[in-house]
């Protein structure tokens, strides 16, 4: 795609340069291309069959956005876009098509998108009507960093009056994470290791896996109940996490977390367990008629 452009500027020059990228623009078809069930991707693609940009939606499960320990149920519709367009095909619209693809697909939902902060995303966002509602930071752990003897004296360590508990499955149709403890475990994307007192969940880590060959886990949590903060549940939760996380899923070799800036605690308890951050974010929100 980078050789179509120079090509066209290296054959026509000058104002020539302007009209022949112009039509390529014009040539360029926004194609759906299929996924995985739940997800829907587009694609740029130029007349001799090379990707200038990429779309993609996908449902943004409740956990991810306001834990659910005891909060109400994330509201229901909402998708995360993704969108990038190679460096030399920018500025030409291509953006704005792949949008308008996700948009017409998308009707009646909440679009979220979590851009670099100060980047061309962020432009982006603004000159196509998002709001914009938080910034973030994303972490990532890699298990070659991670001290296996010394994630165990951690999960060891005895917690009077809690249990921890594991389940694994498929996140689907799941609204909170109570539900996913009632479920029997089955093989599926998803594992979750949970503190329990007198039956009653209090913390919670959760990931998810992508699709091998995809080698990183997403992290929501771990979220502590107000009444049981200050007794490292957090850290027994998301210590126990990464441990079964990798037992199940062992293709897995890093695993990605957002936090959101204002919250100091979680960010010294995932620094503290060996997570490095990756990049500050801002997000915004589109609300679709
Ligand atoms: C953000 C991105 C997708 C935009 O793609 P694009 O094809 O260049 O976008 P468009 O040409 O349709 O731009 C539409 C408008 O957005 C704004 N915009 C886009 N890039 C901009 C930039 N670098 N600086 C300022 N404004 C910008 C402008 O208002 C532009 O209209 P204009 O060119 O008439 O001034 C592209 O820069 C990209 O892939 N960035 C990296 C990934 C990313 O940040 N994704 C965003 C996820 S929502």
């Amino acid at each position: 795609m980078a050789n179509a452009a120079v090509r066209s500027s290296a054959l026509f020059g000058g104002h020539g340069r302007a009209i022949v990228s112009a039509m390529s623009e014009r040539l360029i078809d926004i194609v759906a291309v299929p996924d995985h069930p739940g997800t829907a991707r587009w694609q740029a693609v130029t007349p001799p069959g090379l990707v200038a940009g990429t779309a993609g939606l996908r449902p943004i499960i409740p956990f991810e956005h306001g834990l659910l320990l005891p909060g109400p149920v994330a509201q229901p519709g909402a998708a995360e876009l993704s969108l990038y367009v190679e460096p030399p095909w920018r500025r030409r619209g291509i953006g704005s098509r792949l949008l308008e693809a996700a948009v017409a697909h998308a009707a009646r939902q909440r679009l979220v998108a979590e851009v670099a902060a100060g980047s061309a995303g962020e432009e982006f966002c603004v000159r196509h009507g998002f709001r914009h509602t938080g910034s973030g930071s994303h972490e990532l752990l890699t298990y070659c960093d991670v001290h296996h003897a010394w994630l165990g004296e951690l999960i060891d360590v005895e917690h009077p009056g809690y249990r921890l508990s594991h389940w694994t499955g498929d996140l689907s149709g799941a609204t909170r994470v109570e539900e996913l403890l009632r479920r029997p475990s089955s093989p599926g994307n998803a594992v979750l290791s949970a503190a329990q007192a007198d039956g009653d969940l209090v913390a919670y880590a959760l990931a998810a896996v992508g699709a091998a060959p995809r080698r990183r886990a997403r992290q929501y949590g771990p979220a502590v109940l107000t009444a049981h903060r200050g007794r490292r549940l957090g850290l027994w939760v998301n210590a126990a996490l990464i441990q079964r996380l990798r037992e199940i899923h062992p293709h897995i070799d890093e695993i990605e977390t957002r936090t959101v800036e204002d919250d100091p605690g979680l960010l010294a308890l995932r620094q503290h367990l060996g997570f490095r951050q990756l990049r500050r974010t801002r997000l915004y929100e589109l609300a679709l008629p």
